[in-house]
């Protein structure tokens, strides 16, 4: 997150808190203020969560580049996944929502924003087809988790599964249609999209 976003969040937050003071001077008092300053708090706190989840994005500073990095790390990840044995349960577990996190972000920020961009260039066969191709990696991480959690056997098979898809995937993205993509846009349009996704990813974040 920039540091304007997060001074108009900061800004959002104390004027909501302002308000809510002016109301509950005549009301309950004390304990709703402390209430509302403990709840605004925790925002606060989730808000630099996510700007510290979403600022390997952000650094890269280009659309396409802040992508190829989001693979690097959900790669990383399955890497991290292919590593564990049978007595692993609890890594597994933490690597998989670690991993579902990842790559939900990531999609969210491709099928909101650059799947969009790509139809709207004429590309609506690509943005079919990766998209499709998202719920593919969906459902196998879905039955990974089942998977892990009820331990049943096939959990590196699952991941093996996933990885190809995921490979397969993302080549067609950096090798093929992203490049296309890129080229294709002014560098007006490169940075309207690079922030627009790097908004979408902080929602989600
Ligand atoms: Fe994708
Ligand atoms: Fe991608």
């Amino acid at each position: 997150m920039t540091s304007a976003t997060y001074k108009n969040y900061n800004d959002r937050f104390k004027s909501g808190l302002r308000d809510h003071d002016k109301r509950s001077t005549d009301a309950t008092g004390p304990a709703l203020v402390a209430g509302a300053a403990g709840f605004g708090l925790g925002l606060l706190a989730a808000a630099g969560r996510r700007a510290a989840v979403q600022a390997v994005t952000y650094a890269a500073g280009d659309w396409f580049e802040g992508l190829k990095a989001e693979h690097k790390l959900a790669r990383g990840i399955m890497e991290k996944l292919a590593d564990t044995t049978e007595e692993d349960q609890g890594k597994r577990a933490t690597l998989v929502l670690q991993l579902q996190h990842a790559i939900g972000k990531h999609n969210v920020q491709e099928e909101y924003v650059v799947y969009c961009i790509l139809a709207e260039h004429g590309d609506t066969a690509a943005a079919n087809t990766l998209n499709s191709e998202h719920f593919e990696l969906k459902k196998g991480l879905h039955e990974l988790e089942v998977i892990g959690k009820e331990q049943r056997p096939g959990f590196l098979e699952k991941l093996g599964e996933i990885r190809s898809v995921f490979e397969a995937h993302v080549t067609e993205e950096e090798t093929e249609v992203f490049p296309r993509l890129h080229a294709s846009l002014s560098p007006e349009q490169q940075k309207s999209l690079t922030n627009r996704m790097n908004r979408e990813g902080f929602k989600v974040a």
